[in-house]
């Protein structure tokens, strides 16, 4: 019984930190796990298989979130991005079921497959003691209706299962969008098909914004949300969306699936981020092949640091649950290393999505909708967890090393080999190439000025030093296509989980969770540090508890 009060008050302690809406700033060093609620943990028995063709509910939950925090978390990553969580439609659609959560029915009730309010409310308290933010996708673009059948327009449709929104007039008239040429179309026609339209909310009608802004101001709260990853950004008018994001009161990530930056970017001026698009595109061809071509990935981030309103918050990915997973373009081990390490190093927040760390390689959807407990949550001998690992260690490490390093725009250091890419960011240099693991040219990468006079530096991939010249150069042979990301041994700790031997930093970790500064060690500073956070606030409950009995 002391046990039940106990923990309820921890929760409730717990869930303070919430009030304090995270912002953009808030959100710029972390780094995002994106799962999907369905495929990433049950709550019991991990025996269960998925089968991903079928696209049916493979029954994940948020209580089996909560209980694998540890597996996100001992990778480095603070932030998580869950599916969307409102109760969907029920039925089986042309399309298979709506356990992606992205065919919303009624937007005042969660949805039961993946737990109770509690559950969500425990993953909620259970990430912010470990000072983890929690991102829940929302969709504000469109509905589906309950009777998904091949329709040729909205007569059929059944619009009173829609919650809070009923009658067909709360929606834009049917029309599927033809034209993506024609921003009107875009955004007052539909998405979908004849076979499962997706019914498109009148963002015209104050009184519905007006609705919407009122209920993401409660969902927030209710739920302790500390940042919005928005679907189907571009299909509503842009002027939506300020006030939508004021009201949140937290982050917003928008959608907005374009190639091109130019497009894109007036989306950085009403959200404070986009998920970026263009640079994914330019990534997976600049190393999906030995072939790729580095001109457009530098071109699109030249365009980007130029026109979006804050790089240094746009999502930086390079798999998502709608696109076929990289190694489904190619598995040569060197450019798959190469291409992870893009989002870590590059101006944005990383952002992972579930299995790339076990190195699922299932194509375009629903194949890339792998469940992810089959791999038992195994983290050893799992080449891509530790090369994630270090990523995130390393880029925690740069951060702490320049308090600048977060905000200062990459700068490309042009490289003689086309195959080879130059990257700094001090205090941190990322030497990338597409040569490929079978590779028998011979090459080095040559970057002049990136580092002080004869500093030393580590490769946190393979943990090998090199040195910089009295200029601050350095000159790299390119070993087997692998990627390098050197940062000073200094930025390093002697006791830490980074290249230990050949580190030259002293850990500044406090045991009190406080704010880690300088130097950064794996294991004091990401691993433990929540839990000691979790303990101290244990205490607090213990002492609160007390209080109650004493009838406070
Ligand atoms: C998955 O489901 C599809 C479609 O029902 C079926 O063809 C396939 O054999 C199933 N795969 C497995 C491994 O059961
Ligand atoms: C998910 O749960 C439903 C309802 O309990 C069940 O019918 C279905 O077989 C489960 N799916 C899997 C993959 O276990
Ligand atoms: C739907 O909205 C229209 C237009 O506002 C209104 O005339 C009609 O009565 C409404 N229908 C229902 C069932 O509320
Ligand atoms: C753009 O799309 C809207 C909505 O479908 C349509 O009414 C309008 O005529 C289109 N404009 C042009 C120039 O095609
Ligand atoms: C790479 O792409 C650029 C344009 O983005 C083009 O000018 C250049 O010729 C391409 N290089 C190769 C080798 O195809
Ligand atoms: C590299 O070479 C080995 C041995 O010839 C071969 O098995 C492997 O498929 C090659 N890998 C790539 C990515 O070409
Ligand atoms: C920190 O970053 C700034 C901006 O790029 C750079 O000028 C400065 O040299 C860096 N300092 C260190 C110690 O890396
Ligand atoms: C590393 O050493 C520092 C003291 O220099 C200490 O405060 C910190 O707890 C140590 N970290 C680990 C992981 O042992």
């Amino acid at each position: 019984m002391f046990a039940t009060r106990f923990s309820v008050f921890s929760v409730l302690l717990l869930a303070v930190p919430t009030a304090l809406a995270a912002s953009a700033t808030d959100w710029r060093g972390r780094a995002i796990y994106q799962l999907l609620t369905d495929r990433f943990s049950l709550s019991t028995n991990q025996a269960t298989s998925c089968n991903t063709t079928q696209a049916l509910y493979c029954n994940g939950t948020w209580n089996g979130i909560t209980n694998h925090l540890d597996y996100i978390q001992g990778m480095g990553f603070d932030s998580i991005w869950i599916s969307p969580i409102v109760a969907n439609v029920e039925q089986t659609t042309a399309y298979g079921q709506a356990y992606h959560g992205y065919w919303a029915q009624d937007i005042t009730s969660l949805n039961p497959h993946f737990g109770t309010a509690d559950d969500l409310k425990a993953l909620s308290a259970a990430l912010h003691k470990r000072n983890m933010y929690l991102m829940v996708d929302v969709v504000v673009n469109h509905f589906v209706s309950t009777s998904s059948v091949a329709t040729s327009n909205n007569a059929n449709l059944d619009f009173s299962k829609l919650v809070p929104f009923s009658n067909s007039s709360d929606f834009h008239p049917y029309c599927l969008i033809t034209d993506y040429n024609n921003q009107t179309n875009v955004e007052q026609c539909w998405l979908g098909d004849q076979y499962l339209p997706l019914v498109d909310l009148n963002t015209e009608n104050p009184s519905i914004v007006s609705t919407m802004n009122n209920w993401i101001q409660g969902l927030v709260k209710s739920y302790g949300i500390d940042g919005l990853r928005i679907d189907t950004a571009k299909h509503v008018r842009k002027d939506f969306w300020p006030a939508f994001a004021k009201a949140a009161g937290v982050f917003t990530m928008g959608e907005v699936l374009i190639g091109d930056v130019g497009y894109a970017a007036p989306y950085t001026e009403v959200l404070d981020s986009v998920l970026d698009y263009p640079n994914y595109y330019t990534l997976t061809s600049a190393f999906g092949s030995q072939t790729g071509n580095f001109s457009a990935l530098i071109n699109t981030v030249t365009a980007s640091q130029k026109s979006y309103s804050t790089p240094s918050v746009v999502g930086s990915f390079l798999e998502n649950h709608d696109n076929p997973r990289f190694q489904s373009i190619t598995q040569d081990i060197s450019l798959v290393k190469n291409a992870m390490t893009w989002p870590f190093i590059q101006d944005g927040i990383p952002i992972l999505y579930q299995g790339q760390e076990q190195g699922f390689t299932g194509g375009a959807m629903p194949g890339n909708r792998e469940a992810l407990w089959p791999t038992g949550f195994v983290t050893s001998n799992k080449p891509l967890v530790t090369h994630v690992t270090t990523l995130n260690a390393a880029r925690k490490a740069a951060a702490a090393a320049n308090s600048t390093f977060l905000t200062t725009p990459l700068k490309f250091i042009i490289q003689q080999d086309p195959s080879l890419l130059a990257v700094s960011k001090p205090p941190l240099v990322a030497l990338l190439s597409n040569l490929g693991s079978n590779s028998t040219k011979s090459s080095t990468w040559v970057a002049p000025g990136v580092a002080s006079a004869n500093e030393v530096l580590v490769d946190v991939l393979s943990c090998a030093v090199v040195k910089a010249d009295g200029s601050g150069g350095v000159s790299v042979p390119v070993v087997n296509g692998l990627p390098q990301v050197l940062i000073p041994a200094s930025a390093l700790a002697k006791n830490g989980t980074v290249c230990p031997s050949v580190a030259t930093g002293s850990s500044s970790g406090t045991s009190g969770g406080g704010k880690k500064s300088g130097v950064i060690s794996i294991r004091g500073g990401l691993g433990f540090g929540g839990m000691e956070d979790g303990w101290v606030v244990r205490m607090l409950g213990v002492v609160l508890v007390g209080f109650l009995a004493q009838g406070w």
